[in-house]
């Protein structure tokens, strides 16, 4: 499968995610959900990645995590699209979304075009009840020097398995992280002194001069030396010389008699399988908390939740926006 298709197909199961849901009582999500109304949708995604990607190879890296972070804190429901109102604590002000915001110009560019070709059809997918949202907006999923235990864990609390966790990490294969975040690897690994053990020596010392202690901590460093703005099986054979870049990383590989080890190997050696596996976990992440029929509203306007309306069915009080959705605040996507 060629990998800008691999993302494209992945992207529309954003863009589907963000385009809404049916609203009868018992929905689910439908991949061919507009096959009739948009047939164009997929292509004009796939277009619109590979012009971007030709001009920016780091974009198609920094979507994918954008939907993971999405995905991550209470369901996938493009609420990272949100701006802040004075009821609404925004995703985009957590901390690990700074990153994969830069992302949002695309999605808004995929979102004008797709309207553009397939006028009042696409719309956005929105949850009701965003209070509960904002300890885990600010924390955001997992972390970086997260263990294999802890990995595991938060993925289960998504519904997601060992494999969907090994597979979806494989989106470490390109783009890249900020220096402070696994900095600790290199200098002072959990309060040693020393670095990580799991760390090639050679690799370390490349990352010590591209990160020196002390110095600038936003400095980015690509995620896969060897390929770094692919999609390709690398990161598992990164992992098996000891070339992970976070903690997380080479955890799957790196944790003695681990079941993850041996799904790092197979990844490592047949890089269908990895796409194959890939694609799937990105579906199963992509139906995380997705609410259907009437627990959800699709949003007229991506970056505000709908204006409060008055209905015996739909509680909404504390979710809508007190900005005025109307006189053109925002850009319609
Ligand atoms: C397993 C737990 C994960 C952890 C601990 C983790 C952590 C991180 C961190 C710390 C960064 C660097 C952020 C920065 O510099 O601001 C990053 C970047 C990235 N993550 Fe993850 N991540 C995880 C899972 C995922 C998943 C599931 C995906 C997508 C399927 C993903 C896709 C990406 C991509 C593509 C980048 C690079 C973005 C860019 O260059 O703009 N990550 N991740």
């Amino acid at each position: 499968m060629n990998p800008l298709r691999l993302i494209a197909t992945a992207l529309c199961c954003v863009a589907i995610v963000f385009g809404g849901l049916t609203f009868s009582s018992d929905a689910q999500l439908d991949p061919n959900f507009y096959g009739k109304t948009c047939p164009q949708l997929q292509s004009i995604v796939y277009q619109i990645l590979s012009n971007v990607a030709t001009k920016d190879p780091r974009m198609p890296a920094s979507l994918i995590r954008l939907h993971f972070h999405d995905c991550f804190v209470q369901g996938c429901d493009a609420s990272v699209l949100l701006n802040k109102t004075s009821t609404i604590v925004t995703e985009q002000d957590a901390l690990p979304n700074i990153n994969s915001l830069r992302g949002l110009d695309v999605i808004n560019q995929i979102k004008t075009a797709i309207e553009k070709a397939c006028p009042n059809t696409v719309s956005c997918a929105d949850i009701l009840t965003l209070s509960a949202g904002i300890s885990s907006v600010l924390t955001g999923g997992p972390g970086p020097s997260f263990t294999l235990t802890q990995l595991k864990s938060a993925f289960a609390d998504q519904g997601l398995t060992t494999l969907d966790l090994v597979s979806l990490s494989g989106a470490h294969t390109f783009g890249r992280s900020r220096c402070f975040l696994f900095s600790d690897r290199l200098y002072n690994f959990s309060n040693t002194g020393k670095p990580d053990p799991t760390l090639d020596a050679t690799y370390l010392k490349v990352l010590q001069k591209q990160c020196p202690q002390n110095g600038p901590g936003d400095t980015r460093v690509n995620f896969d030396p060897t390929t770094p703005d692919i999609l390709d099986k690398n990161y598992y054979n990164n992992l098996q010389v000891k070339k992970g870049l976070l903690q997380s990383d080479q955890e799957l590989f790196s944790t003695p008699g681990a079941d993850t080890i041996g799904i790092v190997n197979n990844f490592a050696n047949n890089q269908n399988a990895f796409f194959q596996n890939f694609a799937n976990s990105m579906i199963r992440m992509g139906n995380i908390g997705v609410l259907t029929g009437k627990k959800g509203e699709i949003r007229t306007q991506c970056n505000f939740v709908n204006k409060k309306k008055k209905s015996p069915e739909l509680d909404i009080t504390g979710v809508t926006s007190t900005e005025s959705i109307e006189g053109g605040v925002v850009s319609s996507i």
